[in-house]
């Protein structure tokens, strides 16, 4: 038989099923709670919430493991292609050569945007953040397929939504930069891979041969590895509650891409660079800026440090630390703010502030070194995150309509005024 949770309220016990994962995650069913006993659970943040039953991502935060589909995050980030693992996430599965070969030749027949979609962009001043542009881009495209508005109305039409997002985000990112500085658009290429394609839409120009420099398109791909899942975290959560009202799947994406903007999630790459480069024009004092993280008087917070879930290292981060030590290396870049950043790391680890709270770098703390040595403009690095965790975002939502959950809507506890009665304006 399996195990029993027992709850004592108001004098009465309630046992609720205990529900066991493949990895032996374990959690209390408390579907049935407000029913049987009138009472909700109270989680703000939902730091102990399940919130769906999920066969895509597996993390453990106390051991520092993540995997997508059973597969380690070490293994992909040094194996795969960035498109191998959106397939290993839409569908379960790594995919065969032709399965692969199929998958790729439909996202790539699929880059090109509409052409009226380029007179948008020129309604945004030049200082438009590229994520606002993105956002709105991406929720846009909806209005160019109607058809998609129904996200149900068949597998057929919901595959093709989905290699459309895919296939179109790179471009719709590229332009938003390229918008950014008054550039011409750059076609896609679809004789490049997924990378190569994006770093040709990002740096060419028409009046001059461009050359992918291979390091640098292996270098995004591991970040876009990196970056392509990550559980129920806040944009994917914001996704699925979206997806959960069967709002259209470009809608649903550009809430995500919305709720990555945030500097506490994915807009801490941004903040993490900027964070460096402060540092080091006030003189590089790492104990200095420490000292002011500790500070409960001060709002400032080391970006790029500390996890919701990982308590002991971000798995990601030691991958990222070592890519960047190569990507650099490689490219014969010596840049000021990696040895900033490794005397930060090295200061915090060390300090009993950090230790207590189990902070430690998180997977932005040295991405933005690397995006910055392959030529990514600053405003651009939470862009490349959501070009990573797009195939994710998809994932969790094809389960979770596959799944057939429903509509996302948590309760609360009310603590305003109880009833009362209206007063006269010339009374109050
Ligand atoms: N610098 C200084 N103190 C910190 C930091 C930090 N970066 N992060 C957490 N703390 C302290 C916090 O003040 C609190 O202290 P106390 O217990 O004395 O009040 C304690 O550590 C716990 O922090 P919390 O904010 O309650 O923890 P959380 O799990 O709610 O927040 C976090 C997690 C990532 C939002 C937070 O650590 C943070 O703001 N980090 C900086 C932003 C950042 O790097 N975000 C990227 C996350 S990784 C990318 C992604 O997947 O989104």
């Amino acid at each position: 038989m399996s195990e029993l949770a027992k709850i004592e309220l108001d004098g009465k016990v309630y046992e609720f099923p205990v529900v066991v994962g493949t990895e032996n995650e374990k959690a209390i069913d408390i579907s049935k709670l407000r029913d049987t006993t009138g009472y909700i659970t109270l989680d703000t943040g939902y730091k102990n919430t399940g919130a769906t039953k999920s066969s895509i991502t597996f993390l453990d935060g106390e051991e520092g493991i993540l995997h997508y589909r059973g597969y380690s995050i070490e293994e992909l980030a040094e194996k795969a292609t960035f498109l191998e693992v959106a397939y290993l996430l839409l569908n379960g599965e790594l995919p065969t050569q032709s399965e692969l070969d199929s998958f790729g030749s439909s996202i790539k027949k699929h880059t090109l945007v509409h052409e009226d979609m380029k007179r948008f962009f020129e309604a945004y001043p030049a200082k438009a953040h590229p994520m606002g542009v993105l956002s709105s881009m991406i929720c846009s495209l909806s209005t160019f397929y109607p058809e998609s508005l129904d996200p149900h109305r068949s597998k057929e039409m919901k595959e093709l939504t989905m290699h459309r997002l895919l296939a179109k985000m790179p471009t719709l990112a590229a332009w938003a930069y390229k918008n950014s500085i008054r550039h011409p658009f750059m076609y896609p290429n679809n004789d490049y891979d997924y990378c190569s394609n994006f770093l040709h839409m990002m740096y060419a120009m028409p009046t001059e041969e461009y050359k992918v420099d291979p390091v640098v398109a292996a270098a995004l791909n591991k970040l876009l590895i990196l970056h392509a899942d990550h559980e129920q975290n806040c944009s994917t959560s914001t996704v699925r509650i979206v997806g959960s009202s069967q709002a259209n799947l470009y809608a649903t994406i550009s809430a995500g891409i919305s709720a990555l903007w945030g500097p506490l999630h994915g807009g801490a790459n941004q903040e993490v660079i900027e964070m460096l480069e402060q540092i080091h024009n006030d003189g590089g004092d790492v104990d200095k800026w420490v000292a002011k993280a500790k500070d409960k008087e001060d709002p400032f917070r080391l970006m790029g440090f500390g996890h919701r879930v990982y308590k002991n290292f971000d798995p990601r981060a030691k991958i990222i630390k070592k890519a960047c030590d190569d990507v650099l290396e490689k490219m014969g870049i010596n840049d000021p703010m990696l040895a900033i950043a490794k005397r930060l790391e090295q200061v915090a680890l060390e300090d009993e502030y950090f230790k207590a709270r189990n902070l430690y770098p998180n997977v932005d703390f040295y991405s933005g070194i690397i995006y910055k040595a392959i030529g990514i403009p600053t405003e651009m690095f939470t862009v490349m995150f959501a070009i990573g965790r797009l195939p994710g975002w998809i994932s969790q939502w094809k389960e979770m309509t596959e799944n057939k959950e429903p509509i996302g809507r948590p309760r609360q506890i009310y603590t305003g005024y109880t009833s009362r009665s209206f007063v006269e304006i010339t009374k109050r």
